[in-house]
């Protein structure tokens, strides 16, 4: 006997649902993808200033990275919203997807690399001042994750809608923070200057943070949903890391030792940057181990 709607139970004269023809074909008064999507907007957002055959693909990669960065604020702001309420389950599923994302972001400067400093070069002069040093969204993550510089927000001073939400970040726990707190409500022992600190500060190495994330960690069954935080958090900023290299790469290959055009060293100031440490106890708990 055939099955219910399997091709051999089909009358003859029925419509095969199977052929594109069976599609909806009317969007006079239906939601199309394209209009749900806004997608007119975001064609329009593609603006090449030149005719350089690259700058496509340079201007797809930036906007494709910027989306990711959208969503990575959102799962960890709405992490940090449960994780200050004492949850910790669902924060972990978020993170996943963060982890998830900076994946994709990484994987962006493979299509990248296909341009050449020759091809680059055809448009470089024509965005002027214009880099991702000014990216307020990849500020938003830095900052959430605690890389606290108040510098670094400065080029977005001329536009209050984008400061004001990265001075507040700036001035409020950082997801490590909110995790240390919760260190503390579970009676691990924090003294009051590291739950109290300058949030505008970075975090710096705490000899009593480390001494309670050793505890977490030679006994994972008891704090289990911490241990698994902290190795979740590890993994976000082991992609931090891995996204922060293989910019540095590709704009070394690209423009070499050139300055940047926001204004800095370029591949120095990208070198340096990859010494900021955003979870320092969890590296050096394994030392300790
Ligand atoms: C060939 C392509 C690229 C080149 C040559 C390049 C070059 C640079 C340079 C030289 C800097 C240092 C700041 C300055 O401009 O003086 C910088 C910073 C930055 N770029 Fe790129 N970049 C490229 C692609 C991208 C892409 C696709 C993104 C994605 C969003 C991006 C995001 C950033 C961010 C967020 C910073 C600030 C990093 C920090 O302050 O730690 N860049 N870039």
């Amino acid at each position: 006997m055939s099955r219910p709607g399997s091709p051999e139970s089909r009358h003859p004269d029925s419509p095969d649902r199977d052929s594109p023809e069976q599609a909806y074909q009317d969007f006079t008064r239906r939601l199309s993808y394209g209009d749900y999507l806004h997608l007119d907007e975001l064609r329009a957002a593609h603006q090449p200033v030149t005719a350089a055959h690259d700058e496509h693909l340079f201007i797809a990669v930036h906007h494709v990275s910027e989306v990711w960065l959208g969503l990575i604020i959102r799962e960890l702001q709405a992490a940090m919203t449960l994780l200050e309420g004492g949850v910790t389950d669902t924060p972990l599923k978020m993170l996943s997807r963060v982890v998830r994302a900076q994946e994709q972001l990484t994987n962006a400067w493979e299509v990248l690399k296909t341009m050449t400093p020759a091809d680059y070069l055809q448009f470089r002069s024509a965005f002027g001042a214009a880099s991702g040093f000014q990216s307020a969204g990849y500020r938003m993550v830095e900052v959430l994750l605690g890389n606290r510089n108040p510098a670094l927000l400065r080029p977005h001073e001329h536009r209050p809608d984008l400061h004001d939400p990265l001075q507040d970040a700036l001035r409020a726990p950082s997801v490590y923070d909110l995790t240390l707190r919760l260190l503390a409500a579970r009676g691990l022992p924090l003294p009051r200057a590291v739950l109290e600190r300058d949030l505008a500060q970075p975090t710096r190495l705490d000899e009593a943070v480390l001494e309670a994330w050793l505890t977490v960690y030679r006994d994972p069954e008891q704090y289990w949903d911490l241990y698994e935080l902290a190795e979740k958090l590890l993994d976000v900023e082991d992609n931090f890391r891995r996204w922060r290299f293989n910019h540095l790469t590709t704009v070394e290959r690209t423009i070499g030792f050139k300055t940047g055009s926001g204004g800095t060293s370029g591949a120095g100031y990208l070198r340096r940057a990859l010494e900021v440490v955003l979870f320092p106890e969890l590296w050096a708990v394994r030392t300790r181990l």
